[in-house]
């Protein structure tokens, strides 16, 4: 595990983006496993300006996200789908037809899921960009006394649902199941790039990187990962130094 602290955002997200830049330029046509929520927010930014620089093309990229909110159309401005293409897709030269978001409309959810596993499975994951939740999720994989492995509809719990009321008009407008990509989807990728901002998560992140590796603390199981890197703001990472 490379543990890396920064002192401004900015750094933070240049070094964030320099890793994933610095995979597509060696490696143009590299699967990019993508995360929404506010942490990687700045990476975006950084990458679009790489890509406005013409440093980096993602032009012969593919990417899967991690997750996506059931019932929600990729249109509806909640969604993950509606995110990314407004923090990066709609801003680089990525054929769209190359994005994958689980579909959130899916009829037949665990047909969805299989299709997810099976496109992944056939591609292979290079690098996995991940946020991690104040209860120590990654993806939707809420802390439980088993974790399923595979891309899976999962209900949210109520920390997350609070988490994520700020990107809705009201708490009972956020769905309460997702489809998200599962533990095992997310430890297949070559390389995993772990992103934790802010002091409210300085005990969880310390928990998941030192503590025992536990199914209550699904981002601890990263810490069997070959080749992880985390990258902390001061805030997150004051335990690290
Ligand atoms: C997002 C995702 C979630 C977030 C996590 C942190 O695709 O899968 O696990 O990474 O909830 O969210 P933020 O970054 O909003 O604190």
């Amino acid at each position: 595990m490379n543990v890396l602290t920064f002192r401004t955002e900015e750094d933070l997200n240049r070094a964030g983006a320099g890793l994933i830049a610095s995979l597509l330029q060696a490696q143009p046509k590299a699967v990019l496993g993508l995360a929404t929520g506010s942490t990687p927010i700045g990476i975006y930014g950084e990458l679009v300006k790489l890509h406005d620089s013409g440093s980096v093309s993602f032009a012969k990229a593919r990417s899967y996200n991690l997750d996506e909110y059931v019932g929600l159309s990729g249109g509806h401005p909640a969604s993950y789908r509606c995110f990314m293409n407004t923090h990066l897709f709609d801003k680089i030269d990525i054929d769209p037809a190359n994005t994958h978001v689980p579909n959130g409309l899916a009829v037949d959810l665990e047909q969805e899921c299989a299709y997810y596993d099976a496109m992944i499975e056939d591609e292979g994951i290079d690098l996995q960009l991940l946020g991690l939740g104040h209860n120590g999720h990654i993806g939707f994989n809420e802390p439980d006394d088993e974790l399923i492995p595979g891309t899976h509809a999962a209900t949210l719990q109520q920390q997350t649902i609070e988490a994520n009321a700020r990107f809705f008009d009201s708490i009972d407008e956020v769905p309460k199941q997702a489809i998200t990509m599962g533990v095992a989807g997310i430890m297949k990728a070559r390389q995993i790039l772990l992103v934790v901002r802010g002091a409210s998560k300085a005990d969880i992140a310390k928990r998941a990187l030192t503590g025992p590796i536990t199914t209550q603390c699904p981002a601890s199981l990263l810490q069997l990962h070959p080749n992880l890197v985390v990258l902390l703001d001061e805030a997150a990472g004051a335990w690290a130094k």
